[in-house]
Parts: structure tokens; sequence; C-alpha cells
């Protein structure tokens, strides 16, 4: 179609999709093109931000690595990828998976240690759940467990700890539970130095998470979720700047400051977390990991985490 005007342009674009033989992509491709050109026209936009939008894409590919993923960060920030995991998932226990899940974790056997190199922070006994939408425990699943360390970063972006520290992989029991010893992770900001820091700026938000523990559930025959487990003492649960808390993932801790832990060697306070995750009947499959390696003593800044 030749092009006349303004308003002739989205029909010629439109016209180009027709010969697209997946019926899902060409639904997607149309939707995809009105939506874009009806967000230019409401907003009128110049030439010169049509520049930086160009440029601010472009540096989402430039800014993602082996080891940092700009674009799924950014996802989080602008609330879609939230949207998708609650528009596609019936369990209240799905979450964002979020930029920092490493596959292949090392398995550890329950009631084990997560930490591999010396780790600050007060110890946390974890007693996981893992169950269907009735309530009966599923054994066998695999839980992939992940968190950040207490000065807020995770082994893949931080040189001092060792590999896969603060991650490993558990089996659940015949009653469906499962257990680990870590400390009770803090709160930390997304990564600096790319387009997400700069939306953030731009909004005035800041660009803190809230405390939270990862977690990977699969089980052949049920669907995989990502979950999150976020601290209920957390000052930023309503700010997260991922968008990632909801209420049925607020986990309640216990604080134990006069009871003899269940390690010989804890002498002073600590956590306990119980908590439970539902799986919904469904395909399993294990997700593309966003990072899959650790980053090079080189390649970390104050301001550039990554
Ligand atoms: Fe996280």
């Amino acid at each position: 179609m030749i092009i006349e005007n303004e308003e002739q342009l989205t029909q010629a674009v439109l016209e180009e999709t027709k010969r697209t033989k997946d019926p899902r992509a060409k639904e997607i491709l149309q939707a995809l093109i009105k939506h874009l050109h009806a967000f230019a026209r409401e907003v009128r936009l110049t030439e010169k931000e049509f520049n930086q939008a160009i440029d601010y894409v472009t540096a989402l590919g430039q800014k993602t690595t082996e080891s940092h993923n700009e674009t799924r960060l950014i996802a989080g920030s602008l609330g879609l990828s939230q949207l998708v995991c609650l528009m596609n998932n019936k369990t209240p226990s799905a979450n964002l998976l979020g930029p920092f899940w490493r596959a292949n974790a090392p398995h550890l056997e329950n009631g084990a240690s997560l930490i591999r190199s010396p780790t600050p922070g007060v110890p946390l006994f974890f007693h996981g759940r893992v169950v269907d939408k009735h309530g009966t425990p599923i054994a066998g699943a695999e839980v992939d467990v992940w968190h950040a360390s207490t000065v807020g970063l995770y082994e893949n972006q931080d040189p001092t700890q060792a590999e896969w520290n603060l991650r490993g992989s558990f089996t659940t029991d015949k009653d469906g539970k499962f257990s680990f010893r870590s400390v009770k992770p803090a709160g930390y900001p997304v990564p600096a130095g790319g387009p997400t820091e700069a939306l953030l700026t731009a909004q005035g938000r800041h660009p803190m998470r809230p405390a939270h523990l990862h977690a990977l559930v699969y089980k052949p025959g049920f669907k995989t979720i990502a979950s999150q487990v976020y601290s209920h003492d957390d000052e930023l649960l309503e700010t997260d700047a991922q968008f990632g808390v909801t209420k049925a993932l607020i986990g309640h801790y216990v604080l134990h400051e006069n009871e003899p832990a269940p390690a010989a060697d804890v002498k002073g306070p600590w956590w306990s977390l119980d908590y439970t995750f539902v799986l919904e009947p469904g395909e399993s499959f294990l997700p593309k990991p966003p990072v899959s390696a650790k980053a090079a003593e080189k390649a970390r800044s104050m301001t550039e985490k990554v």
C-alpha cells in the first residue's frame, strides 16, 4: 500500500501482517502495531523523543551480559512481569522469576546450609512445604532456592562470595517438606547504571526491593512456578521497585531470642520461617536462566553492580 498520510499509515502496516502464517504471532503483531501507533499518537511523540526511545531500548541489550539481564529488570519495574504472572497463574504462590536465577544449583539434603563462604547475618531456619490446591503434600518436588546476602548482592554479582553461595536445590520428602539453614535476607537496590535506574530516577522512585527469598518449584504433572517470599517486617513492602509483593507471599518470620537453636553453633537470636507453596496442575518446565555465570572480579564497580 502506498502511504498517503498519517491516518492511513497504521492500516498500511497492518496490511503487511496478513501473510503471517502463525495465527498467534499474527494476533500479537497486529495488537502490538495498533497499540504502538496509538501510543505515539496519544502522546504526540516528537522526533527527539523517538530518538531517545531508540537509544533507551538499545541500551537494554547493551547492558545485558551473562551475569545481568537489564531487559528483565525493566520489565519488572514497568509492572509487566507481575501482570503476566497474575494473568497466567491461579496459585497465589507464583511470582516473578527475577533476573538472578541460575540453573543447576548444587543439590543439598534437607536441613543443609546455603552458606558456602563467610556471610554475616542472623541465622534463619526455613521450613517449606509443597502442596496441591487441595492441600495434599507433593513429594519429590525439586525446589531451587536463592537469595541475596545481607549486603544486598547475589553471589553472581559479588566476587567476594563463593560460587553458589546462598543457593541450593532441595527435594521435598514424603510429606512435601523441605528445609534449609541460611541467614535472614535483607532488601537491596536493583542494579544501577542502566535504563532501569534512569526510569526509577525520572519517576522519583527508590530502587529497593524488600527482603525476599526466591524459590523455583518443579514437579512433573504440575505447572512450574517461580516464587518469592517477602519479609513481613520490611518497610518497603508497598513500594517494591519490581511490583512483586502480593499479600499471599508475605512470610511471617518468627524471632527466637531465648531459645536453643536447631544448630548447636548458634548462640544468639535466630529466625524461623514456615511457608507453604501451592502448585496447580499443568506443564512442568525449566525456564531459560536470565543469568548463566558469576561476575568476573573486574566487572564490578560501585555504580555498576554487574
Ligand atoms: Fe531477588
